[in-house]
This record gives C-alpha cells, structure tokens and sequence, in this order.
C-alpha cells in the first residue's frame, strides 16, 4: 500500500517558519514510528499570487482535492492589503474550504497547565478548559448570495446574506453530536434565533438532530450570550456548535482564554472520500503574524498540533497523536517557551527552531 499523501501549504508570513518545524515532525514520524507520508508542497495566499496572480491555482486546488490531507500555515500580509478583494490572499483558504467542502471546522480550546497563568481570565477559571467549538465553515455569510457593493439613489450599499439550508445545519449538527459523544456528551449551540430566522431554522434543525443522539445534552444559547458565558466561566462548556460567522468570532474569544493563540489548532473536515477518509485541511487558528515574520521566533505549536489532529482524524492515530500531543505538553511543563510565551518572569525565549528541537528530543523520549 503505498504512504497517505500530505500537501503542504505553507503560505505566507510566519506559515513557512513554523511549518518547517512541522516537516521535521512529520519526517520523525516517518524515520521513527513507521508512519511514512508522500509529502508535496505548493503555494497559498500571497505566496501564490506573486507567482500566479491569483491566491490559489486551479493546480493547486486540483492537487488539494486528489491528497489525504492539506497542512496549510498561514495566509496574508499588509504587503497584500490593497490588493483586490478577488485575489486577496484570504480568497485562496475561502477557496479550499468551499471545493473541498470541508463543513466542520474544529476548534479546538485547551488550556496547558503550564499556560494557565497566562489568560487574561483568573487562573481557576480557565486551569484544565478544554473545549471543542464546532464551527460550520462553507456555508452561512461567508458564502451567500445576494453579495456585493452597490449603488441606490446614489447611495452605496454593502450585501451580504446569512443564508443556511437544513441540510448544511443538519450535516455540522451531527458532527458536532459525534464529537460530543466521544467527549463529556454535552453540546451547546449558539445562534441568533432572537433576531434572525436562520437562527431559528439552526435551533429547530439541531433540535431534531439531537433525537438521534439522546445521551447528549443538548443546550441552545444566543450566541451574545454564549460570547459573555466564555469569558464569564467557559468550563461550563464542552462541545459548542455554530455558524460560520458567530464561530469564527466565537472560536478567537475562546482561543484567548488559553493565553497564546499560537497554540491553537484546527482541523477542517468534510465528507469521506473513496478511501473512507474525510476530506481534510489542517491549519493554525494564528494568522501570519507579519510582526515577527522571518525573525525565528514564531511559536510552531499550533502548527505541529493541527499535524497531530490530521494523525487522528484524517489517519486514525489517535495514539501517535497523544504522543505527539503529550511531548509537547511536557515541554512546556519543563519551561520551554518561545516569545509569546513569556510571562513577567522573564527568561530567555526559544526560538522557533529551538522548539522545534526540544518537541522532538521529547518525542525520542517518548520511545
Ligand atoms: C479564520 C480566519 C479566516 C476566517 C480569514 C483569514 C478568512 O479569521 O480562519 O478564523 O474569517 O474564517
Ligand atoms: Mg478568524
């Protein structure tokens, strides 16, 4: 049989340097656990359009559709900034996610014991978090029509519509209801059925939905509302399912909880392929952080974890994925820190690479 196929979008700004990192963790995989992937790499975002003028090529997306899985780091820049809306880098990620179809975004927010000084939130509310936001990623209005800029009586108006069939409600429902029942059963979806009738369709589709998983608790929450229970006492929350637009402001709230975005992973999954397979692309929740692009001193966690949810959701292994999962956590619990790490304790940070070092000198370790 021959190795599952991996392509690497690395992207733009600190997406190459941490995803260097994640080839070396890939290649110890390979060297070390018998676990081979054919790797192929290609350009995203404005990487891409400095080469082909678009964000993403129609080889690019042909390739990311025939693979077992796409690690894609980061996409934009302000190099990018004036660029036109339709090839603007974030065009190319909107691009993979709509053709690959990939409805179920996971949204992982965990808090390392070693990090929990670092939220914003007192220690004892975020020590042990570790919630799953479900957010459903091709569909909502991100992607509806009517969209566009216009003129009316010589006024220019801004469209764009929240739109959602119950089939994409129902489809991300029972994603959210799978994972919750391999976690603390407990899902929470947030919408704006208040104000919004897609809203409502969302509470009645996932409430049908949930006949078919009765061991979950199923709770609905207005997604303000749901904004101010996370910072308020997130640990009340397991799994929580929302639409695109309210998941990804949601998903940012929760990720700082943890302390670092540059922890955060995600993993974006759509439907089975030949093989039985999902769909997949894997990405950093951080963006390209053109701040400390190419200063070597991006924290590559996020990207070397969003490698260990491709281990286990793409390739079925859940153990390589906890070993990966639990060298990184002994890292940090051995004071490993790269920049953004920093507390007022002060230190001297690691950089990029040097993470890069100690996660695999743990996994050796792990042997
Ligand atoms: C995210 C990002 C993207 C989004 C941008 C880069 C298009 O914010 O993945 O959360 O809005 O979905
Ligand atoms: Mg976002």
């Amino acid at each position: 049989m021959s190795n599952p196929s991996l392509l690497i979008l690395p992207g733009d700004g600190i997406g190459p340097e941490v995803m260097t990192q994640v080839k070396r963790i890939i290649d110890w995989y390979g060297e070390k656990r018998d676990l081979a992937f054919d790797v192929s790499e290609d350009l995203v975002g404005g990487a891409a359009y400095d080469k082909h003028g678009v964000p993403l090529s129609d080889e690019t997306m042909a390739k990311a559709q025939e693979v077992d899985a796409v690690l894609l780091g980061a996409v934009g820049g302000p190099a990018y900034d004036d660029l036109d809306f339709s090839v603007k880098p974030e065009r190319g990620l909107l691009r993979l996610r709509k053709e690959m179809d990939l409805f179920a975004n996971l949204r992982p927010a965990q808090c390392f014991d070693a990090l929990a000084d670092f939220s914003s939130l007192k220690k004892e509310l975020v020590a042990g978090l570790d919630i799953m936001i479900v957010r459903e990623l091709t569909s909502g209005i991100y992607f509806g029509e009517p969209r566009g800029i216009h003129i009316e009586d010589n006024m220019r108006i801004g469209v764009n519509t929240q739109r959602y069939t119950e089939a994409e409600i129902e489809r991300g429902a029972r994603a959210a209801f799978e994972l919750a029942m391999k976690r603390d059963k407990k899902l929470c979806s947030m919408e704006k059925a208040n104000v919004m009738e897609s809203g409502i369709l969302w509470r009645d589709v996932v409430t049908e939905v949930h006949a078919d998983y009765p061991e979950v608790e199923l709770s609905h929450m207005y997604a303000d509302n749901g904004a101010m229970q996370l910072v308020r006492a997130p640990k009340q929350f397991d799994v929580i399912y929302t639409d695109n637009l309210f998941g990804d402001i949601l998903s940012d709230c929760a990720a700082m909880l943890t302390g670092s975005l540059g922890m955060l992973p995600s993993a974006s999954l759509g439907l089975p392929m030949a093989n039985g397979r999902p769909k997949a692309m894997y990405e950093p929740v951080h963006g390209s952080a053109p701040d400390i692009t190419g200063q070597g001193k991006a924290n590559p966690i996020a990207c070397i974890l969003s490698f260990a949810m491709a281990l286990r959701y793409s390739f079925d292994e859940g153990a390589e994925a906890d070993r990966l999962e639990a060298a990184i956590e002994k890292v940090l619990a051995d004071g490993a820190r790269t920049g953004d790490l920093m507390g007022p304790e002060g230190g001297t940070p690691l950089s990029t690479v040097e993470m890069g070092d100690v996660i695999l000198a743990a996994l050796d370790a792990s042997l």
